[in-house]
């Protein structure tokens, strides 16, 4: 269990660390410095760098999350721990959506020139990042709240 809960915790603070850095502190400061044309290249290398890491997340939050959920807790149906798997799933088809369309969808455009088009994605992108990292607080502290009582 501690492993699986190491691993699981791991992943979340890369995850949703990286989402708050990236959506709270990284889009202002480029917004503020950058001409579309030089932040959008810039922005797909930086998902380029930052998706590998994600997928190694997603991968270890399912992986230990299911187990844990599983194994430890078997028949345990606590509000906290369903609302968390169930979220914390949607949360991940979220990011293979991200992965499979928009994010594609904008290194296709950059390469074509087509600003309009690369503007398009990378604006959805920015909206289910902003999702994702608003479930993933909440999920913490949901957790958090349920299973140390204090709801
Ligand atoms: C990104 C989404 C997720 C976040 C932010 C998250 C967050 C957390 C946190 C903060 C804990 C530690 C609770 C504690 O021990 O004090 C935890 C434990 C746990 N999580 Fe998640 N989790 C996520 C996804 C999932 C998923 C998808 C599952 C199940 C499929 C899951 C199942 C569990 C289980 C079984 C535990 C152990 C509970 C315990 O500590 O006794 N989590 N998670």
């Amino acid at each position: 269990m501690s492993i699986a809960l190491t691993l699981h915790l791991l992943g979340v603070i890369i995850w949703v660390g990286g989402m708050f850095f990236a959506h709270v502190i990284l889009r202002g400061v480029l917004n503020e410095m950058l001409e579309p044309q030089q932040r959008l290249p810039l922005l797909l290398r930086i998902f380029d760098s930052f998706f590998p890491w994600v997928w190694a997340s997603v991968v270890g939050i399912l992986a230990s999350g299911y187990w844990m959920l599983f194994t430890v807790y078997e028949t345990e149906t606590a509000f906290w721990l369903m609302f968390m798997s169930a979220v914390g799933t949607l949360m991940a088809a979220i990011f293979i959506f991200i992965y499979a369309l928009p994010y594609h969808q904008l290194a296709n455009a950059l390469k074509n020139h087509d600003m309009p088009k690369a503007v398009a994605s990378i604006t959805m992108i920015r909206q289910l990042i902003l999702t994702n990292l608003s479930l993933g607080l909440l999920i913490t502290v949901l957790t958090l709240f349920g299973k140390y009582g204090l709801f």
